[in-house]
């Protein structure tokens, strides 16, 4: 053991080995659990955890979900079961996805404010339920839209100006719902000022805005895509989403958030872009969240159903080292299991 090591003057002599002196012995702070845990630098915890949930309409659904193992698409009613049990376990907030029939999907999303809508429905459901529990629900129109985009299509181009209008109202339709927190994930420049001065002139100035400031256009969304059956009917989100490449405009996206009254910003997805995440986290005194996504999912479920990879273990890791690059909370859809097992 390398307590038991004697010290030695200079270079030692064992079996013709040349021994180093070492003073420092990074080892010693290793040698026990008691004392990993004394120098522990980072601590993932159930509060740091936000858990997205699907929804769907009908009552006593559980609808799998192909590509992402374990998650399912859940009616109101069982969601608010499943939601119950994740706050019991000791997690604080519940980030929604309606999940819609084509036959409520149109140019302009019009069924995104409908007052009676699903997941206006689920929002008072779970608040009726669990008053303690923070909703978060997300704004962008592809749930909505019959292009399964973000905003609205004109002549294959995303209108930015005229999607900021629906987006706003929509915010203000989930905040008379009963929503604590509004996420818009669409990308739109100039939305969170917008949708900040619809909630504040309907007189939500307590509810609170989660910004996907740097959402990437990536491919790890693909599993999410196939929950809500979102796939742009054509073309792709990389006129509004993210450049993969980018590390710099991610911060000047987190400023003008920041300017435009965002309370919380994200870095999405997660594992990719931990190099993002550390940087929005040194530049912003915002907290900052990460989105530990669909395709993150599917990628650690995948290999660890082939037997490739310890779930219990990669998962840890991987949500720690979310924490270590400076997110101080995490959406995943491991929420509720690694709840159960901190
Ligand atoms: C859409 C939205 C997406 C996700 C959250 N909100 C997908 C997309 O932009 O196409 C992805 C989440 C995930 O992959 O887990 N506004």
């Amino acid at each position: 053991m390398a307590n038991k090591e004697p010290i030695q003057d200079g270079a030692a002599e064992t079996d013709g080995l040349e021994m180093p002196e070492l003073v420092s012995r990074p080892r010693r702070n290793r040698k026990s659990e008691a004392v990993r845990s004394l120098v522990r630098e980072t601590h993932l915890r159930r509060d740091n955890l936000i858990w997205p949930l699907f929804v769907v309409d009908g009552s006593s659904q559980k609808i799998p979900i192909d590509s992402m193992p374990d998650c399912f698409r859940y009616s109101p009613d069982v969601l608010v079961t499943e939601a119950k049990e994740a706050f019991k376990r000791g997690i604080p907030a519940v980030a929604l996805f309606p999940a819609l029939p084509d036959s409520l999907k149109d140019r302009v999303g019009t069924e995104s404010t409908n007052p009676d809508g699903l997941l206006q429905r689920t929002v008072r459901q779970l608040k009726d339920a669990l008053p303690e529990l923070a909703v978060i629900t997300d704004v962008a129109l592809d749930p909505y839209s019959s292009d399964g985009h973000d905003g609205i299509v004109e002549d294959g181009e995303i209108l930015n100006d005229e999607t900021l209008e629906v987006l706003a109202a929509m915010s203000v339709s989930q905040a008379e719902a009963g929503a604590d927190i509004i996420a818009p994930s669409d990308m739109m420049d100039g939305r969170v000022g917008r949708i900040r001065e619809a909630l504040d002139a309907a007189g939500f100035t307590g509810v609170s805005i989660l910004s996907y400031s740097a959402k990437y256009a990536s491919a790890f969304y693909g599993p999410f895509r196939d929950a809500l059956d979102s796939e742009p009917r054509s073309g792709d989100k990389k006129t509004y989403q993210m450049d993969p490449a980018n590390c710099e405009e991610a911060v000047r996206e987190v400023f003008l958030d920041e300017e435009e009254g965002a309370d919380i910003v994200m870095v999405k997805p997660a594992l990719a872009y931990l190099d993002v995440i550390a940087r929005v986290k040194s530049e912003t005194m915002l907290p900052v969240a990460a989105y530990n996504v669909s395709g993150e999912y599917a990628m650690l479920k995948a290999a660890a159903r082939l037997g490739w990879l310890d779930e219990d273990a990669a998962v840890m890791e991987t949500l720690l080292a979310i924490r270590r690059a400076g997110a101080d909370m995490i959406l995943t859809y491991f929420a509720r299991d690694v709840a159960e097992r901190l």
